[in-house]
């Protein structure tokens, strides 16, 4: 892993990448199924104000001893750190991580979320946590290693989409291959200052996620719609399943 995600962090941290709308210091994001875009780097630096609807209501469900899961420059982390809350930070990003402990967060991890063992309140998964799942094949046991994870009244906060809108033509139908794996699954592409790497990611529609929730005991409520089919959920232990 290049982690060109953590260098780019670290650039714009340390002043080196300004980063706009328009720079070639910015990340360069694509998919197996989408064109080039601009990840503005200040982005990753928002603050409570700057961020999506769907993710300040997660921070004002966030209750107890928290994890933030993939925490880049760890914005979700300092807010809940400033009103109090115990959080830890985790990310398989050395860069991240480096950028996080700068900014003063205290508790935090280079660490693959499937290697955590602590318990926890809340586990955050946000800017598409599902892209931790990988394939809705693994989403499952992804779920049960979140589930051991979760104190009792636990509860996991993660945003995803549906972006079965990518696959729509001007007729108004779909191009999907019927024989191809879950649409939602796609090879993410970044590039930053003329290197580039890509990994497998996926986006997860709220159905689905709620069906893979089931299979391993999990209760999967929709707590907010955002304005381009993004959604927030939060899973808890299916109390029934899990006497
Ligand atoms: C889309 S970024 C989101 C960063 C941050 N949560 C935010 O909202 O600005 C996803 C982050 O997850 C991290 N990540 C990817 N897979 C991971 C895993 N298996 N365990 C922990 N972190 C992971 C990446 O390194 C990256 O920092």
């Amino acid at each position: 892993m290049k982690d060109l995600f953590g260098k780019a962090l670290l650039d714009y941290q340390n002043g080196i990448s300004t980063g706009s709308m328009t720079s070639v210091e910015d990340i360069i994001t694509s998919t197996s199924i989408s064109d080039e875009d601009i990840l503005p780097l200040p982005y990753l630096f928002r603050s409570f104000s700057e961020m999506p609807l769907l993710e300040q209501e997660a921070l004002q469900l966030s209750k107890g001893k928290v994890l933030d899961v993939g925490c880049g420059a760890g914005n979700h982390s300092l807010h809940l750190m400033k009103k109090g809350l115990e959080v830890k930070s985790i990310d398989i990003s050395k860069g991240a991580i480096e950028v996080c402990k700068k900014r003063r967060l205290k508790n935090v991890h280079v660490l693959d979320i499937i290697h955590e063992t602590e318990t926890f309140d809340t586990i955050l998964m946000l800017m598409n946590g599902s892209g931790f799942f990988k394939s809705l094949k693994e989403t499952p046991k992804v779920l049960q290693h979140l589930k051991s994870l979760l104190n009792p009244n636990g509860q996991i906060l993660i945003d995803s989409s549906d972006i079965k809108y990518m696959y729509e033509d001007d007729d108004g139908g779909y191009w999907m291959d019927a024989n191809a794996n879950y649409y939602g699954e796609l090879e993410y592409h970044i590039s930053y200052k003329g290197e580039s790497e890509s990994f497998p990611w996926m986006y997860i529609d709220f159905d689905n996620l709620k069906l893979a929730c089931e299979t391993v005991g999990l209760q999967c409520e929709l707590i907010l719609e955002g304005e381009h089919f993004d959604y927030l959920a939060k899973i808890t232990k299916d109390c029934l399943k899990s006497l």
